[in-house]
């Protein structure tokens, strides 16, 4: 039977080298971050940006996040403000995102950031990730790896059952550490959160010394990927549900819910990060099972709980 995951590969210095190579030619690849997989390509290059797009049959208007090595290496794109600074000793490499203006004469690709004159970068921790930004000089443009509006992959196998053979080179790192998206921060005025991950707003305040609000009414151009329908399986979702009839699935949270054919526990210890770990996991799982609409029991909103409560929501959109 012919392989339908040979394109997926271990990181050993061969396959890095190659994808290194690629990278360099413009191609696109995949890779593992603490978050969730990745499609990378040359944030200089709009050959590289328009094959993403192209890949993930993401709208035009909705901006890719710029990874880099550390913040020595963004300071060609972007103006560093205070809030930056204290927020990146803090906590990268590491899974948040910061909106930043962007300078005059940065060679970020138009495209890559929907023409706004502002931009989203990020400084993964992921250790296969880092060892390739440390050997390219331009910045990898890496939206999650996934189709437009779908859920996001947290394996290498997630990320060949969305794109088959379509992208060469996916480079196995295990399963995602974090499995949700980053934190998404906007710093260009009055700090904003347009996206929440496992770094809180409560942490963001006490490292600023800021009172930082949750963007509400998600405009269009400021956070495209926040609005509309986003991180969906595909198929209805019932918020707040405590139970749910035998024919459909029922996603719960803690040891109060018996082990039926029907349900899957997000963790039984009722633990939130590792909730959040398996939240694309189960819906992946659930699709695949051919389940025809999903009921999720109620989950704290709390720490990481509100970004998989946000996610949810999106999701049953
Ligand atoms: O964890 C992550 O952030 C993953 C991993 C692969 O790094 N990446 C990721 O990228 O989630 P993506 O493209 O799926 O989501 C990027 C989000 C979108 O919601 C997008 O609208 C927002 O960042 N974004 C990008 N540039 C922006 C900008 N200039 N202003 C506001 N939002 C922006
Ligand atoms: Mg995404």
């Amino acid at each position: 039977m012919r392989n339908i995951y040979s394109n997926i590969f271990k990181p050993n210095k061969q396959i890095l080298t190659k994808t290194i190579y690629y990278l360099k030619k413009n191609k696109i690849v995949a890779l593992p971050t603490e978050t969730v997989y990745g499609l990378a390509g040359n944030a200089y290059s709009s050959k590289s940006i328009k094959k993403i797009y192209r890949l993930k049959k993401r709208p035009n208007k909705n901006p890719l996040i710029i990874h880099y090595l550390n913040l020595k290496s963004a300071s060609e794109d972007i103006n560093f403000n205070s809030n930056l600074k204290k927020l990146y000793n803090y906590f990268c490499p590491g899974p948040i995102t910061f909106v930043l203006k962007i300078k005059k004469n940065s060679k970020i690709d138009k495209m890559a950031r929907a023409n706004l004159n502002t931009v989203a970068i990020r400084f993964p921790k992921n250790n296969i990730a880092r060892k390739i930004l440390k050997k390219i000089d331009f910045p990898l443009a890496m939206p999650s790896a996934n189709l437009s509006s779908q859920i996001s992959p947290i394996s290498a196998y997630d990320v060949v059952d969305e794109f088959k053979k379509n992208i060469k080179i996916v480079i196995n790192g295990g399963n995602s550490k974090i499995g949700l998206e980053s934190t998404v921060v906007d710093l260009t005025s009055k700090p904003k959160i347009l996206r929440p991950g496992i770094i809180t707003k409560e942490k963001i305040q006490s490292i600023i010394k800021k009172k930082v609000y949750y963007q509400k009414k998600i405009k269009l151009l400021k956070a495209p990927g926040g609005l509309t329908k986003h991180y969906s399986p595909g198929i209805p979702i019932v918020m707040n549900a405590n139970y749910a009839p035998v024919e459909h699935a029922h996603i719960t949270f803690g040891m109060r819910y018996k082990n039926k054919i029907n349900s899957f526990n997000l963790s039984k210890k009722s633990n939130l990060n590792e909730a959040a770990k398996n939240l694309y996991k189960i819906f992946r799982k659930i699709k695949k099972l051919g389940y025809k609409k999903i009921y999720i029991s109620k989950i704290p909103r709390k720490n990481i709980g509100i970004a998989i409560n946000d996610r949810i929501k999106r999701a049953a959109n």
